[in-house]
């Protein structure tokens, strides 16, 4: 069945100029684009984006990181997407991801790694709605 899961092209990758590689990379891999802006999320976002990381000892880097600068958020689809989508983007730790993934290929360290998936059902639903508004998203169907 066709499912939906939340990328996001993190700052650092922006930084790197690395968007353009990286949405090749994905739409090569079978995925639609549902949805697609480039934003600067304010720490609010991030904060409530990453709530649920928030008693870890790295959050406050993580919304530090997350608020440097622009960054993709896109909404994707596909049969199996949020399991296919993490198989394409590796380990988070790229020192641990598989050769030909988007964080061995461009991400530096565990903290700036390069993209963001979504890692169930449920929470890319909430993700996507985190970014898009139900209008955004229906504009893009087809
Ligand atoms: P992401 O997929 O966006 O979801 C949570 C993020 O927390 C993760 O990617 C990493 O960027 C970050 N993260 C996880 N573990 C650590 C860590 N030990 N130190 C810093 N950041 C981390």
């Amino acid at each position: 069945m066709s499912n939906r899961t939340l990328a996001i092209i993190k700052p650092d990758a922006v930084r790197n100029n690395k968007i353009g590689e990286i949405i090749a990379k994905i739409t090569g891999a079978g995925f639609k684009i549902k949805a697609i802006k480039m934003i600067k999320m304010s720490k609010t976002s991030a904060q409530g984006f990453y709530e649920v990381h928030k008693e870890r000892p790295f959050y406050a880097e993580l919304v530090e990181f997350m608020t440097s600068g622009p960054c993709v958020p896109i909404a994707l689809e596909k049969e199996n997407a949020v399991a296919d989508y993490r198989m394409l983007i590796g380990a988070t730790d790229p020192a641990e991801a598989n050769d030909g993934t988007i964080r061995k290929l461009y991400a530096a360290s565990k903290a700036e790694n390069a993209v963001h998936g979504s890692d169930s059902d449920e929470n890319a639903a909430l993700e996507i709605s985190h970014f898009f508004s139900r209008n955004e998203l229906l504009q893009n169907a087809c």
